[in-house]
């Protein structure tokens, strides 16, 4: 399935922002991932309750957390490793394991909720075989629940990687997926 054209995008819905391809990772960018990491961790060392703020630069700059980020977090801020284990498990913001190559974000916010936003979100665990929080088994799509996307009169509202879905119904939502 290509990346479809804009005129497949625009049928179902409204693009904001162009999706940038993935690249492999390779061991260069491995090893560029540890000196982002590095920095991040430089740049908090010396603040009090730093740790969330890293955990969730950490996630940003690498798409989750791995259980070695976690040791690289607990050892830079002089942490125990248990404890940056227990807040980056606790909070649903945080992400254990890798996600697909694409992220589906379906809105859950008030306005979308009301537009319907459940049955948008069922419509795409049925599509994807898959249920909320969970990645397909290609490692295509990882599919996940957040909150208002910051485009309410277009609710009901998802994201796929960088391009915003409106008023999507539960037919343009699973077609959508055809586009990626
Ligand atoms: S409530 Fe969905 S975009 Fe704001």
């Amino acid at each position: 399935m290509g990346p479809g054209t804009d005129n497949q995008r625009k049928k179902h819905g409204i693009i904001m922002k162009n999706m940038k391809p993935k690249k492999a990772k390779t061991a260069k960018a491995t090893t560029r991932e540890s000196v982002r990491l590095r920095k991040i961790i430089d740049r908090y060392r010396k603040s009090r309750g730093a740790l969330i703020p890293v955990l969730q630069e950490a996630q940003a700059a690498l798409g989750y957390l791995s259980a070695q980020t976690i040791e690289a977090i607990a050892q830079g801020l002089g942490l125990p490793a248990s404890q940056v284990y227990g807040v980056a498990t606790f909070y649903t913001q945080f992400r254990l394991k890798p996600v697909g190559r694409h992220l589906i974000r379906v809105c859950h916010g008030t306005a979308c909720h009301v537009g319907g936003a459940n049955s948008i979100s069922e419509a795409l665990e049925e599509a994807l075989g898959i249920k909320d929080g969970q990645t397909t088994l290609d490692g295509k799509f990882t599919l996940e629940s957040v909150a208002c996307l910051g485009c309410c009169s277009l609710a009901p509202v998802m994201m796929i990687d960088n391009e915003t879905y409106g008023r999507l119904t539960k037919e343009s939502a699973a077609r959508a997926l055809k586009d990626f």
